[in-house]
């Protein structure tokens, strides 16, 4: 079933230099596609409507001021079963937990600064690629 998903390479994987190669992951999947690619510093009000699930937790302000810290690459991703496999290129939340092979298993140490966010479900993945791409919708 082909299905779109919201991704998010996130400021530390931008400062790091590894969009080229989180990219070429995504690319390299049979099938998938990119179907919309920005660099944008994300603006507060949009991160909360993004991550409004978290509010009230202890790690919500930290993860803000990291989310803001600098530009994100903000995409659309496109294929067969794209949702469940953009979190399994992933890895877990916890980049130690996350396997070698997987983005945040090879590249994060850190569960805030973990390179990448991508939705979670078919509900998600619509409600979110609204937040970010009004005119894709
Ligand atoms: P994401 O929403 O960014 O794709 O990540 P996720 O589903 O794997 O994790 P989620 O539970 O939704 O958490 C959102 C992001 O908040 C940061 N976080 N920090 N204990 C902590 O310090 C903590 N827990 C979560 C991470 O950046 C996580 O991706
Ligand atoms: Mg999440």
């Amino acid at each position: 079933m082909s299905q779109r998903t919201l991704v998010l390479l996130k400021p530390d994987a931008v400062r790091r230099g590894l969009v080229g190669e989180i990219i070429g992951r995504i690319e390299a999947k049979a099938g998938w596609s990119i179907a919309a690619l920005e660099l944008r510093t994300l603006e507060k009000a949009t991160l909360e409507t993004h991550y409004a699930e978290h509010e009230g937790k202890p790690f919500y302000p930290p993860l803000m001021e990291f989310m803001v810290s600098g530009p994100s690459v903000v995409l659309v991703v496109e294929g067969e079963r794209v949702i469940e496999g953009m979190r399994t290129l992933s890895g877990p939340t916890d980049p130690i937990a996350a396997a070698p092979g997987s983005i945040r298993g090879d590249f994060g140490s850190i569960v805030r600064e973990n390179l990448i966010h991508a939705s979670d479900s078919e509900e998600s993945a619509e409600r979110e690629i609204k937040i970010f791409f009004p005119s894709q919708a």
